[in-house]
């Protein structure tokens, strides 16, 4: 009898430390917007996405790396010295194939420079739901969910694709974690709803963005599968891993 892997999700960075990522396979969730954008970015051609902590490392890249941009935000707005923000729509193909992008995000790039000794970061969103489900299925290793949150509180968008994911994997994992059960829960009553977005409408990030003007940046991330990539962390940058179709 094989014996199923164990999949978990945690709710925010300020609980990673309850959980074990030595050796599984961990996906970083922040749907509005860093890993939105680091997957169109991505798919739309950049060459890599390199994830900074600092606003001040991201500037330094960007003058000492050929062909790069610096783009990232602090508090969902472009932060002062960037060129470019966070925002999915700022990266057409035209604009981003061949490109490097040096990213630096408030809750999404922080979380990935938390994980220190998973075996495999890979990143999520609605728009490769799918593609990340198949990768999961198919390395066969226990798996986390890391929801970014927004500045440690748990927030809707992200504990909802974390819902999508637990719902599509989970006859092949064995799945004994609360934060599952609720995140699941949470997918099952959004589908009751016309469209995720307005499911999503109650949340403070969803608030925050939509006055900064930014609602077909919503929208966008949540649109599903129309990206069918899966982002994975190489040699410190994220880069596209090959899709495995189940
Ligand atoms: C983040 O990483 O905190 C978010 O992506 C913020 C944003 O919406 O730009």
């Amino acid at each position: 009898m094989t014996v199923k892997k164990n999949l978990e999700v945690c709710f925010s960075p300020a609980l990673l430390h309850l959980y074990d990522t030595k050796g599984k396979v961990v996906v970083i969730i922040d749907i509005f917007r860093a890993t939105s954008t680091i997957t169109a970015a991505l798919a739309n051609g950049a060459e890599k996405v390199v994830p900074v902590a600092s606003v001040e490392e991201c500037i330094a890249l960007g003058a000492s790396t050929p062909n790069s941009i610096t783009a990232g935000e602090r508090n969902g707005q472009v932060a002062p010295g960037l060129q470019y923000g966070n925002s999915p729509l700022e990266y057409p193909e035209e604009f981003i194939s061949g490109k490097i992008l040096n990213l630096t995000t408030t809750n999404g790039t922080r979380l990935l420079h938390q994980v220190e000794d998973a075996d495999t970061i890979i990143i999520g969103s609605f728009l490769n739901l799918s593609a990340v489900c198949d990768f999961l299925i198919a390395q066969d290793k226990d798996v986390l969910l890391g929801c970014a949150s927004w500045k440690d509180r748990p927030n809707m968008e992200d504990n909802l694709f974390a819902g999508a994911v637990v719902r599509k994997v989970q006859s092949y994992f064995d799945i004994k974690c609360d934060s599952a059960m609720i995140a699941g829960s949470m997918y099952d009553d959004a589908l009751r709803r016309p469209d995720l977005l307005s499911y999503l409408k109650v949340g403070s990030h969803y608030e925050r963005l939509a006055n900064f003007g930014l609602l077909k940046d919503l929208e966008y991330c949540t649109q599903v599968d129309i990206h069918p990539v899966v982002p994975i962390l190489k040699n410190n940058a994220l880069v596209l891993e090959k899709v495995t179709t189940i």
